[in-house]
This record gives C-alpha cells, structure tokens and sequence, in this order.
C-alpha cells in the first residue's frame, strides 16, 4: 500500500521539494529575513496539506517554528520530529554549475539515479521534507501507528537559540516518547547507518591589534609587530608536533573510548584510498595515534575557519596592517563543556600573546555534544526500519558534525533523539553544488513510516 502510494507520486514528491528549494531561506543573511518567513509559510502549507492537524507558526524573538501535530490516539507513543528548514550562505557563488537556488537534478558517480542540486537540498529541507511526504504517505495510506508532532526551526544554521527559549517555553506541547531526526547521513548507499553521537561546538573570533593604524611596510617593516604575521604564529602554535591541541587543560574531561569500543569503530567499511581521491589529498592529515575515522568523530578538533587582515586586492601593496582576524571552531566531544572551553581558549589565546600587540575574543555560538545509547526503543525502531527497506542492518557510527540543540531536547524535554539521516559525506552540504540523490530522498520516505511502526510495535 504504502509503496504503491510513493510509487504513484514520486514525480509530485521530488516537485514540491523542488518549490521548497527555490526560496533562498538564508537565516544568516539579513538581506533574505523575508525569504526565511516565506520558507516558514510554505512547510506549514505542506503539513497542512499532508494531513496534518494543528498546524501553526509559532513565532519566536528570531524566525519562527513551524509547529503542527496529529494525535490519532493518545494511548499511543509520541514521535516528535525534528528539522530546519533554514539553509547555508551559498557562497562561493562562482563555483556553483548551476544557480543554488534553482534546483536542477543530475545524474553523479555516486548518484547514478540523478541528485537534486540546490542549497539545502540535503541540510536540511529535502530530509526534513522526507518526513512531511511520509506523513502524507502514511495519513493516506490509513497507517498511522504513532501520534506525530512536527517541530521544523528556521535557525539551525545560526545556533538554534531560539528554538532554546521555544522548547523551554513549551514542554508540555512537546512531550512525547522519541525525537526524530534526519539531519545527518549514512556511510554509503550500501551500507546504511544510524548516528549515535555529535560533536558539540565552541565558536570564537579573535582580532590581533599592531600599530594604530596602517604603516609602510619598508619604513616600519621589522620594528613593529606585524598582527597577521603574530596571529598567524599564534595560531600555529595551537597545535603541536603530533597534532594535539596545546590549550592547557582542553583534553582533562574528554571521555576516553575503551580499546573494545575502538576496534567496533574500525570495523566500519572505510576506504582511505577512496577518501583521499575523492578530496584530492596527497595525504590525510591528524592528531597522531587516532584513525581517520576517530579523528572526525571521537576527537576534538580545533579549525580556523576564516582568516582576514591586510591588503587582499589586486596587486601589491606594500603595508603592514594595522589589524588581524581569524574565526576558530574547536569540535567537542563528550565531557567537553563548550562554556568551558570557551574560556581555556581566551585564556590561553591571551597568554601566549606578545605584548607588542592587543587580542580581543569573541564567543560565538557553542553547543554540547550528544551520545545516544543503541539499547533504547528509538534506536532498535530505526534499525528495524532501515534493515527492512535496506535488506541490510544499519552500523552505528558517530559523527563529526554537530546539531546543538539535540542535547538541549534530552536537558529539557528528556527524551532520547535519534539520528536517521540519509545524506551523503559527498552530498556537498555547505558547499558549492550541494546535492541529494533522488534514491536517497525516496529511501527516507521510504523508511520513515517504519519507523513508526517498529517505534509502535516496541512501546506495546
Ligand atoms: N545537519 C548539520 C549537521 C550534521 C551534518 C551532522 C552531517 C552530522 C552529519 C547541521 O545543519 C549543521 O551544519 N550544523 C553545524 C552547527 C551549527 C551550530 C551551525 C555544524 O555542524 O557545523
Ligand atoms: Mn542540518
Ligand atoms: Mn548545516
């Protein structure tokens, strides 16, 4: 029944989609404030229209949540699902083959069957959209066997704090069994998996201050402290000979995986080959003693993300700026605190500075990171539901990339989320030519709807 229904409207499924994507619903970017909205009107549309009863846009001090809700019977169990549908900046815009905006499909190396291309076509609004179309396929098909409350936010790109203040604001609107996600991705197509852990977030921007203003860089080049020259020492000073983070005390809680765990983590199909070709790497890179694998899941990290000062036009001109800027993200792991962390950056960014210039730091957004146990209901229900649609049992794998607001859902609503995501490392997300197969976004229609059974069938 139900795949039948997909089958006959799989060319609507993947159009509407198509609608959603054309709205540029760029959270960070004032300029697109009214884009955001639009995109907020149209996911409210599309549960209405799938069934969904309740719906509303329940504003908050930033963009909105899109709410809505069917509760078929209350003595069954509650699936809150969970996702954004606020997408990345595009740029850089040049590198795109076609407009971010306007949706193409192709067909890949990877996605023989085509992909769609178009910023958020998979972080987040064509796997958030996955569980709009099979609501619908499920309402229509009379086979709803959980009550559903949507809950889909407008600034996961941009720190979800809002979406903070909505949940604290309405936990008796949002009480339920399990959370629902599908934000994050699967090994490959043939071998699915299922998220157990995120990484948790520190986000700070420095700013080295030299001279009061910019100088001639043979007149006083040698005599005074040149800031990008400083900043840049700095922060190569941040790590050392084996990659390890220097920050004094930034490792003291990170929790230690027993070699048990380790050798569970490497059984996981990986092929290094394959990830440096793909990249384009002569070699990988990391903290020494640690795989690929663990060195983008279970370790922190510290990146910069951007670096600024100084003259960057055409040609050459010769100054010694006055100023210098970075934007530094370090990933968390378990036991991390990002406020924590946070302030051992200052601390030490500060103390390693040379008095011959002035550091100021700035924090940015942070979030915690998320582990989620595989002996629950939630977890077993999806890896029923993905062994049943994939012919093969999903592998639990923890991922580098971080959703903050998942560990604020267990403070505050205390519920476990599971992460069934069905996007690709190389579905470009936040980058140029972002990207979703189109088998992916019928297998997550797919496999959503039993979730739902099998969620229903273990909380008898
Ligand atoms: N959906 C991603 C996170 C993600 C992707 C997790 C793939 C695991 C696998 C999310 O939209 C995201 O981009 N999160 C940001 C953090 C946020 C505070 C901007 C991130 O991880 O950089
Ligand atoms: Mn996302
Ligand atoms: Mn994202």
């Amino acid at each position: 029944m139900q795949k039948q229904y997909i089958e006959e409207n799989k060319d609507r499924f993947l159009e509407e989609l198509k609608d959603l994507l054309r709205i540029p619903s760029i959270s960070a970017d004032s300029a697109y404030a009214g884009d955001v909205l639009k995109t907020a009107d149209a996911v409210a549309k599309s549960l209405v229209d799938a069934g969904v009863d309740n719906v509303e846009i329940c504003e908050t001090p930033g963009f909105p949540v899109v709410y809505g809700d069917k509760i078929i019977d209350p003595a069954l169990p509650t699936i809150v699902v969970y996702g954004h549908y606020d997408v990345q900046p595009p740029d850089p815009m040049d590198l795109w083959e076609s407009g971010p905006f306007e949706p193409v499909i192709k067909k890949t190396a990877i996605h023989p069957e085509g992909a769609i291309f178009a910023r958020g076509a998979c972080d987040d609004k064509g796997q958030m959209y996955m569980h709009v179309k099979a609501f619908e396929v499920m309402n229509k098909t009379n086979s709803l066997a959980c009550n559903v409350k949507f809950m889909i936010e407008g600034e996961e790109e941009i720190g979800s704090e809002n979406l903070a203040w909505f949940v604290e604001r309405n936990k008796e609107k949002l009480k339920c069994d399990v959370i629902l996600i599908s934000d994050t991705g699967i090994l490959n197509n043939d071998n699915p998996s299922i998220t157990t852990g995120l990484r948790g977030l520190s986000y700070v921007e420095v700013k080295v201050t030299g001279p009061n203003r910019d100088l001639h860089s043979g007149l006083y080049g040698g005599a005074v402290a040149n800031p990008i020259n400083i900043l840049s020492k700095m922060i190569a000073s941040l790590h050392d000979e084996n990659n390890h983070i220097t920050i004094p005390g930034f490792y003291d809680n990170v929790e230690v995986l027993s070699d048990e765990e380790r050798a569970e983590m490497a059984k996981a199909p990986f092929d290094l080959e394959k990830y440096k070709k793909a990249l384009d790497l002569g070699d990988v890179w990391g903290e020494k003693g640690y795989s690929t694998m663990e060195r983008n899941s279970i370790r922190p990290t510290l990146d910069v993300n951007g670096i600024w000062g100084g003259y960057t036009g055409e040609g050459a001109k010769t100054v010694i700026a006055s100023e210098a800027f970075a934007k530094i993200s370090m990933r968390l792991v378990p036991g991390q605190e990002p406020e924590a962390i946070t302030k051992l950056f200052v601390d030490h960014f500060k103390s390693i500075a040379p008095s011959a210039v002035k550091v100021e730091v700035t924090p940015h957004h942070g979030g915690d990171p998320y582990v989620s146990p595989t002996d629950n209901p939630g977890y077993m229900a999806a890896s029923m539901a993905m062994e049943e649609s994939y012919g093969k049992k999903p592998i639990p794998v923890r991922s580098g990339g971080s959703i903050p607001i998942v560990a604020l859902f267990e403070r505050e609503l205390k519920v476990k989320s599971i992460l069934m995501g069905f996007g690709l490392d190389s579905d470009a997300i936040h980058s140029p030519n972002e990207h979703y197969g189109l088998f992916n976004y019928f297998k997550g229609i797919e496999t959503i709807p039993l979730f739902h059974k099998n969620f229903a069938k273990l909380n008898k």
